[in-house]
């Protein structure tokens, strides 16, 4: 069964088309990538799955059951903006009447749970106002996981987070997913969307541009061969006149052939040049530069 079906979902605001028609599927127990440019409809279509607003037309299933259904609902968490905290209160107190707001019996060990989980057993009584903003976002995400949902939705939880603290999310999400929560999750941040993601869908425009597996994205993404040489600019200007597709990664330093082969370039840029790299690897293309191929193709 899948945790959530769209079948082409449209959300109007006034004249303008958030949503355009946008169908999804995302498999129980997926970490789902939702990729799109900035007003692509990425919040638009994760407020609709939460029940936050209402489609325009469209059909919506959570675990094979309408989006409205009172016992589905209860297994979604949301973390989409900030959590609605009290800024002086304590991390526990904040925690304690949301779950009084959910009717959370057990809340006590409920609250414990989810803080452990988060990473903030230690935090549990500082104010949420001095909190670091990768300490809130945890915090969000313990809101989220209040009541055991089966599916999370996270609108970009990793926004500001240093390398720690994107590290530290990435193991929640991943040790989330392995207990079997479905994780619904939109970033610009490719680079580490990909480290986690099982499955991406791609919006544009309000409509779904492309869905694929982790695995469907490896297979798609083509491998290239890396070199750094003591002359890059001449080595730059003669693998450009035998493979136009060469770029120089200035991030990197080096000297990206597109559609080479290692052997093929080290030989040439010998034999014609007497250049010997310094270093050869290949490697394939990243999540961000896919995307930003497949945005180009669209254009
Ligand atoms: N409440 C609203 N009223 C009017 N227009 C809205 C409303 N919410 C969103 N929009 C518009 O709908 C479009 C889609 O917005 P949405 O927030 O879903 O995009 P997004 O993909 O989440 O973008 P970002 O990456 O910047 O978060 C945008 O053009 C936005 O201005
Ligand atoms: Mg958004």
């Amino acid at each position: 069964m899948n945790a959530i079906e769209i079948q082409n979902l449209t959300k109007t605001f006034g004249q303008k088309r958030a949503v355009d028609g946008l169908s999804m599927t995302v498999p129980q127990g997926a970490i789902y990538g939702f990729i799109g440019e900035n007003g692509s409809g990425k919040s638009t279509t994760e407020k609709c799955v939460c029940g936050l607003l209402r489609p325009s037309n469209g059909k919506i299933t959570l675990f094979g059951k309408d989006y409205r259904d009172k016992t589905v609902r209860s297994q979604i968490g949301v973390l989409i903006e900030s959590p609605g905290c009290y800024p002086n209160y304590s991390v526990w107190n904040n925690m304690k009447l949301q779950a009084a707001n959910l009717g959370i019996a057990d809340e006590n060990e409920q609250i414990r749970r989810v803080l452990h989980l988060v990473r903030m057993d230690g935090a549990a009584s500082n104010k949420f106002r001095n909190c670091s903003l990768g300490m809130k976002q945890r915090i969000g995400i313990a809101f989220a996981l209040l009541g055991n949902p089966q599916l999370l939705v996270l609108d970009e939880p990793i926004n500001g987070l240093d390398a720690d603290g994107m590290r530290i999310m990435r193991e929640i999400l991943t040790e989330l997913s392995r207990n079997g929560c479905t994780i619904l999750i939109s970033s610009h941040i490719l680079g580490e969307l990909e480290k986690i993601a099982t499955h991406y869908g791609i919006v544009r425009h309000g409509k779904m541009l492309r869905e694929m597996t982790a695995e469907q994205l490896n297979a798609e993404c083509p491998t290239f061969v890396a070199l750094k040489t003591p002359d890059n600019n001449t080595a730059l200007a003669a693998l450009k006149g035998r493979y136009p597709n060469t770029e120089y990664d200035p991030e990197r330093q080096e000297i990206c052939v597109y559609g080479g082969v290692a052997a093929d370039t080290v030989g040439y840029l010998y034999n014609e040049f007497g250049l010997a790299p310094t270093e050869v690897r290949t490697d394939k293309i990243s999540l961000e530069k896919y995307y930003i191929n497949l945005m180009r193709e669209g254009n």
